[in-house]
């Protein structure tokens, strides 16, 4: 038992008794035998390469090509994404395709390249692939941007899953982001990252990897071009990543170098390229729209673990009353539960929970549930009584159910990845909405058994269903939160229809975005826990997953007055705002860190109330285009280099730029500004980019700037929609989109688009498309500098 171990099992004990502690020792033992009879030993194994190239066939999109000991299908897709896999690896079946794989383009062609290789040529891409099988994809103007040298396979002799080992080249300027949720990002640095959905079994801080979702995939920017990179396999392994540069006295560049190596799984990859909004579509458009949440769950949230009891509940949002501070949702922990099981309550705690949430109801506030996928292993709790009819819960090779611990002690685990068992799963949300719950936090479900030692998870002997395909939890453990919000978010559909379900999950893998979003999970406190989370939700949106946030203040321990301060400022400007933190961990209310912390916390609450029109906007943008809220400065110029190292701000949306203090002590800070003007929101000073820029940061406020031109739905004043308009620069127009939504449902509102240009001495606004009308709404103009 190594001293991380330790750490955790006294965790355990802490938490939740030593009863739990002698659990969590069992549990392990039993995880690595149950693996050591149940996995076959990996024994002699051949090393395979592809050989040469023999012959090629064409077909619509591309082609398969034939080597001596392997074969190679490449199809463009009719937009402009590449699709190859090899050993005849198709695109289906795959956890991650939100449909029907997109239509092969039928204007690509297979043709021979020189030194006997073949190339795709289409529109937007040209594919090249050498006589020994390296696949370069280069843009239509013939720049390189990526070269995959030809696979490796390690077959074992006695059959069974072939591990595989890939190494890419990509432009000696290249940065990686992506990779799911990660700690020390966004800009991925050199190093080895897993992937493989791991708790860490305690808070985690910068540099803690792998978190809870990993994700097979990378954005590219570089110089030359964007592009996103997707291996299609759920199976463990790792991603290593050295960026390029100058090589060391030679005066020439060294290319950027990543190199995947998998257990097992279909060696097949996706790629696309284009401008950063134009990949994120492409994405969106094969991996699926991300859900829209409802515009209550765009306010402000609040969670603890261990509120305790009803009247706690009452206690916090009257205080949240009494203060005039904004509050849209309370989530309940699993201290609700009765002994921690899933889809039950604590009577005597909590007793009519319905009448509470009626009540909160009345106020504008929602509850939220968490929800653990683990089921306490006992006769006569009924969500078991009835997973066993239903045969519900994963099983081992040998039939005889797996059992792990969790909050609730011995548990066993639905097996998401069968649909019959998804159904059922989904039917359970009843129970919730008959409690009053309007929206659910999936936890524990990377998924999560506790041990003293070795991993904190299910035996990779596991069995699961797998679509019916049958495999194990080496395949299934990436997939298995996936598959829980996909359950979850399908039975919400069917039992409240006209509802858009509130759904985010702790783990997760390509594709998550469909049913919902994430959030941090269990961030440190402290500032570096600070700075995780800001790399977390940029991150993951740049794989598609928009919606996430982190627990403000951090899950563990007491966060100082700033320190709370400022992560409240970073979180009021992140989809996904919500307060948390762990049971024995300080006070997390605005008003518990005195009367300035207070003030200030009241101005982030109200500015993101006058905000909510336009995280609305972005939320349907995000639907409709795949485009994240939130987004690295480089966005919309990848190619400025400095740009694109810049890591501690990020654009909300197309018209704000958000600065945060990451720092303690600071009153100001460094802004790298992207070309243009753009005005301070708080001083109207205005800025030109691109340009480092020192701005003021006090206590008050985290700095945010406006770009010259935006058109920002607000709140105004009288509760209605108010354009904030932020003066063009001098000959220069602005522009902005409105899409004005019910708040819920499924009516699909239009897009309105608003133009602003200099008219004489004054910023005049139109809508578009509407012969110069003047916009039905109130309209604001600022930056004008006493005009
Ligand atoms: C996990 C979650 C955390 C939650 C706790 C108790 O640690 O990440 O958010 O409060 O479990 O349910």
């Amino acid at each position: 038992m190594g001293g991380r171990d330790l750490v955790r099992s006294v965790k355990a004990v802490g938490f939740v008794g030593a009863a739990q502690g002698l659990r969590t020792v069992r549990a392990a033992w039993r995880r690595r035998r149950a693996d050591a009879v149940g996995l076959p030993a990996r024994g002699a194994e051949r090393a395979r390469v592809p050989g040469q190239v023999r012959e090629a066939t064409p077909e619509p999109g591309g082609g398969v090509l034939r080597f001596s000991r392997s074969e190679l299908r490449i199809t463009v897709a009719v937009n402009g994404a590449v699709f190859w896999g090899w050993d005849g690896a198709g695109p289906e079946p795959s956890y991650a395709l939100a449909g029907r794989c997109p239509e092969p383009d039928p204007r690509a062609v297979l043709e021979p390249d020189k030194d006997g290789g073949w190339r795709v040529v289409a529109e937007r891409v040209t594919v090249v692939v050498s006589r020994n099988g390296a696949v370069e994809v280069r843009t239509p103007g013939g720049v390189t941007l990526r070269r995959d040298l030809p696979p490796r396979w390690w077959e074992p002799v006695e059959g069974g899953p072939a591990r595989w080992m890939q190494r890419s080249e990509v432009a000696s300027d290249a940065r990686f982001f992506g990779l799911g949720g990660r700690s020390s990002g966004p800009r991925l640095r050199d190093g080895v990252y897993r992937l493989w959905n791991t708790d860490q079994g305690r808070a985690f801080v910068p540099g803690d990897d792998p978190l809870y979702i990993t994700m097979p995939v990378q954005l590219v920017v570089a110089d030359a071009g964007t592009h996103l990179v997707f291996h299609d396999t759920s199976w463990d392994g790792t991603v290593t990543l050295r960026e390029g540069g100058e090589g060391a006295g030679s005066g020439h560049d060294r290319a950027g170098a990543c190199e995947v190596r998998m257990d097992g799984g279909p060696l097949r990859c996706w790629v696309m390229l284009g401008a950063p909004a134009r990949v994120l579509l492409a994405w969106a458009s094969l991996t699926g729209a991300p859900a829209l949440p409802p515009a209550w769950a765009l306010g402000h949230h609040h969670a603890r673990w261990g509120f305790g009891s009803a009247q706690e509940v009452r206690r916090i949002v009257a205080g949240y009353r009494e203060r005039g501070l904004p509050l849209d949702a309370v989530h309940l922990d699993i201290d609700h539960y009765d002994a921690h099981q899933v889809f039950t309550v604590d009577q005597e705690r909590f007793p009519g929970l319905p009448a509470l949430a009626e009540e909160l109801r009345r106020e504008g506030i929602r509850l939220v549930s968490i929800v653990d996928p683990a089921v306490k292993a006992e006769a006569g709790n009924e969500v078991y009584d009835s997973g066993v009819a239903h045969d519900a819960f994963v099983r081992d090779g040998s039939r005889q159910p797996v059992y792990g611990v969790v909050w609730p002690g011995e548990v066993v685990y639905p097996d998401f990845t069968h649909a019959r068992v998804r159904k059922w799963w989904g039917g359970l949300y009843e129970e919730r909405l008959r409690q009053g719950f309007s929206g659910f936090w999936h936890d524990m479900n990377e998924p999560t058994s506790f041990a003293a030692f070795g991993e904190m998870t299910l035996p990779r002997s596991a069995r699961h269903d797998l679509e019916g395909r049958g495999g194990d939890h080496r395949e299934a453990h990436n997939v298995y939160a996936l598959c829980m919000a996909k359950a979850g978010y399908e039975g919400l559909r069917e039992l409240v229809p006209r509802q858009r379900p509130l759904l985010f999950s702790r783990s997760g893998w390509v594709g998550m975005q469909r049913y919902g979003g994430s959030w941090s999970g269990d961030v440190a406190t402290g500032w570096p826990g600070l700075r995780a989370s800001l790399s977390l939700v940029m991150g993951l949106g740049l794989c598609g997953v928009p919606y996430s946030g982190p627990d403000v203040g951090g899950f563990d321990g007491s966060p100082s007055a700033e320190l709370y301060l400022r992560w409240f400022q970073l979180g009021s400007y992140l989809p996904l705002f919500r307060t948390h933190a762990s049971l024995r961990a300080g006070r997390r209310e605005p008003w518990e860190f005195g009367a300035e912390v207070l003030e200030h916390a009241r101005v982030a609450l109200l500015e993101r109330r006058r905000l909510l029109p336009y995280f609305v906007t972005l939320a349907h943008l995000a639907r409709r285009t795949g485009a994240p809220y939130v987004r690295p400065v480089w966005w919309s110029s990848p190619e400025d280099r400095s740009l694109r190292d810049c890591e501690d701000a990020f654009l909300l949306g197309d018209c704000l730029l958000v600065a945060p203090v990451l720092d303690p002590g600071a009153d100001r800070r460094a802004v790298q500004l992207p070309r243009g003007r753009w005005y301070d929101i708080a001083t109207e000073q205005a800025y030109e980019g691109p340009a480092q820029v020192l701005v003021d940061a006090p206590l008050s406020r985290i700095p945010v700037l406006a770009r010259a031109g935006a058109v920002i739905p607000t709140c105004g004043t009288d509760g209605g929609l108010e354009l904030e308009v932020w003066a063009p620069a001098p000959g220069r127009t602005g522009a902005g989109l409105v899409v004005q939504d019910a708040g819920d449902g499924w009516e699909e509102p239009g897009v309105e688009r608003y133009l602003a240009r200099w008219e004489g001495g004054r910023v005049a606004v139109e809508r578009e498309g509407k012969g110069g009308e003047e916009p039905p709404h109130p309209v604001r103009v600022r930056g004008l500098g006493g005009r």
